[in-house]
This record gives C-alpha cells, structure tokens and sequence, in this order.
C-alpha cells in the first residue's frame, strides 16, 4: 500500500515534470520566433500583433490572447486572437486593470474567485496577466491571456511571458 502511494506520488511528479518541460520548450520556441519577427521593429500595434499571433497558435490552453492598451487613462483594446473581447476597462478593475495599476503580473488560478473580474466570455476559467513596461518603467499595455481550464496558468507562465515582453520592449 506504501509503496504503491510512493509509486504513484512519483509518477505524478515525473508526469508534472514532462510537462512543464514541454512547456519550457514551447516559451522557447516562442521567444525565438518573436525575436525575430520583433527585431529592429519600433511600431507598438506590429509588435503586438506578432506576439499574440505566436503566443495563441503555439501554446497550449491559450483561449483568447491579447493586449489592452494604456489610452488616455483607460485600457482599450489592442491586437487579440479568440472571441470578441472588452472594447474598453478603467485601470483598477478586473485582472488587466489590477495588473496596470499595480505594474504587477496578477495569476489568476479561478477567475470567479477574483473581485470584479470582467467576464468578456464566460468559458474563461484562469488568467495571467502580465503589464508592458516601456523603457522608463511606465505600464504602457498589459497581455491578457485566459484559458478555457482552472489553474492553466503558473509561475513558469509568469516567468516566461515577462521575459518576452521584457525582450520586445526593453531589449533585455
Ligand atoms: N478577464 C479580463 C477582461 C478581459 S477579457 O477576458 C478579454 C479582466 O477581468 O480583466
């Protein structure tokens, strides 16, 4: 009995293991492509557009990716891939508005635990978003992603995603 806890603990750790390699090596892949589609590009709305257009075509569980951006002290839509999303969102309210007033990447394991969380199609379960910061620090958009699955998100998520934008924006 002991041992067939033990066997099935270490099935499950090697299991979660795979996978998040699996999608290391996606973020990977990833960060290659957009590198390069990025490179030398100085226009905000083609830089986005190319990040979403990798992001939700080659990761797993990436329902509707896209950014919002800062405009006129409001988040408005920018380049997205999924269902229709929110046209507009005050900063404050919901993730991507918490994630631009704060400047900090929010995971949201359960969306219908997070107060206020903006439902702009209600199969999203899990959201990461993660703010774009411009040379100076400023938050000038945030990338919303939302999953279809509870807890598709995690820190692997966190790291990753903000080291893209990181790259794009910032050169580093
Ligand atoms: N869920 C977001 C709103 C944007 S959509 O999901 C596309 C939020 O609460 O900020």
């Amino acid at each position: 009995m002991r041992n067939e806890g033990l066997s099935v603990l270490s099935l499950g750790n090697t299991l979660s293991a795979t996978m998040s390699s699996e999608k290391e090596r996606d973020y990977e892949r990833c960060r290659s492509i957009i590198g390069a589609l990025c490179e030398g590009d100085d226009d905000q709305i083609a830089k986005m557009a190319s990040i979403v257009g990798v992001l939700h075509n080659e990761m797993n569980d990436f329902f509707w990716t896209g950014f919002y951006r800062v405009v006129g002290g409001r988040l408005v839509i920018g380049p997205y891939q999924g269902t229709v999303g929110c046209l507009r969102i005050e900063i404050g309210k919901g993730v991507c508005g918490m994630a631009a007033a704060v400047g900090e990447t929010q995971v949201v394991e359960n969306v219908h635990d997070f107060p206020g969380h903006i439902a702009c199609d209600e199969r999203s379960q899990s959201e990461i978003v993660v703010p774009v910061k411009d040379e100076r620090g400023e938050v000038i958009a945030v990338l919303d992603v939302d999953s279809v699955k509870k807890g598709a998100f995690d820190e692997l998520d966190r790291k990753c995603l903000e080291q893209i934008l990181t790259h794009v924006w910032r050169g580093r």
